[in-house]
């Protein structure tokens, strides 16, 4: 234990580094130990790491001073942020300057930065078919992060910039399921028209993070991108429908309509489902499934994810 070089993972209680905790954890030989940053170590989640093996450090992306005491000593960091807490850009790239800082000041060894294309390169403020939001932004989520990269290649801290995907869980956590339309007949509603979306379970992005550690030389200032399986809204459609045992009609509605929702960020996912369709090449071809396979050889297909957690999608 005391020879296994620490990776401090923000969002460890979370979707991403709790993956990545677990995939350490659950490994005997790994070379590397968790270090878990929490707001509230006394959380039920941060205890549930300590027994699993992991150190629990009270940690806020949003205080530099607290980063840099948790870093201290460790060997890499995860890091992510969490736009949907806050929905705010600005805030989500003030916390990856923070992280970056941080970093740099502990002389980290590898760091993996969680973020995403810069959706404005191929859809400019200028371009009509989508509507800018805040101001500067067509995909707030999206373009905060890739705008945030620079703090880490700035400072050389040696970074690998990891384009994560579709969770399947937003099937469950994030209202995205099927509803029951007038019919009684379910149905899958996404604005992706017949193009493919990669997607995965977000346990495999700590999973692929695992594997990015491990092999340093080879993925230290590259991008690279995670997804299990690249599906269409028909193809996600009749997969739930033959795990529930019941049909799910795919429901391809325009981006439009979809922003039209009024849920919270609505727009912002409107844009977003509109530039993976729009782009789907570039997209796909960002998350290479073979490199996804090989770094990780656990990963689960939708079906198998299916399998597994069906009984936890909301269906009424
Ligand atoms: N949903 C998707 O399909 C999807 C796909 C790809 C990427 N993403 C991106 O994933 C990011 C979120 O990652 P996630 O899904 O892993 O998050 P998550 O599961 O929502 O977990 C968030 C965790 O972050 C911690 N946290 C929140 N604010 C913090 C702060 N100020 N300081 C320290 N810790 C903080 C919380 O831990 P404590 O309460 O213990 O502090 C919480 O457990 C978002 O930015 C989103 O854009 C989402």
């Amino acid at each position: 234990m005391a020879d296994k070089k620490i990776i401090a993972i923000t969002g460890a209680t979370g979707a991403q580094g709790g993956g990545l905790a677990r995939a350490i954890l659950g490994d005997p030989n790994s070379p590397f130990a968790v270090r878990a940053l929490t707001r509230n170590p006394a959380s039920e989640k941060a205890r549930q790491l300590a027994a699993l093996g992991a150190e629990v450090v009270a940690a806020d992306v949003d205080d530099v001073e607290s980063l840099k005491g948790a870093f201290a000593g460790a060997y890499g960091a995860y890091c992510v942020t969490f736009f949907w807490e806050h929905f705010s850009p600005e805030r989500e790239n003030a916390q990856a300057k923070n992280m970056a800082t941080a970093a740099h000041h502990r002389g980290l060894g590898h760091v993996i930065w969680s973020t995403f294309e810069d959706t404005r390169k191929y859809v400019p403020l200028t371009d009509p078919r989508m509507p800018t939001l805040q101001g500067k932004y067509k995909v707030p989520h999206f373009d905060a992060k890739a705008e945030a990269d620079h703090y880490f290649t700035d400072l050389g801290v040696p970074t690998t910039f990891l384009l994560t995907s579709f969770y399947w869980e937003n099937f469950i956590q994030f209202g995205m399921g099927p509803k029951r339309g007038p019919d009684g007949v379910l149905a899958l509603t996404l604005p992706l028209g017949d193009k493919k979306m990669p997607s995965l379970s977000a346990e495999d992005i700590g999973r692929f993070a695992y594997g990015l550690f491990r092999h340093p030389a080879e993925f230290i200032d590259k991008t690279v991108g995670v997804a299990s399986e690249h599906l269409s809204g028909a193809q996600m459609a009749a997969a739930i429908g033959k795990a529930l045992g019941q049909e799910v009609r795919y429901n391809a509605v325009p981006p439009d309509v979809y922003r039209g929702f009024g849920f919270p960020g609505a727009d912002d996912l409107g844009n977003m489902f509109q530039f993976k369709a729009d782009f789907e090449d570039v997209y796909c071809g960002n998350r290479d499934l073979a490199l996804a396979r090989r770094l990780n050889p656990a990963l689960v297909t939708f079906d198998q994810w299916l399998a597994a957690n069906k009984g936890r999608i909301p269906i009424e």
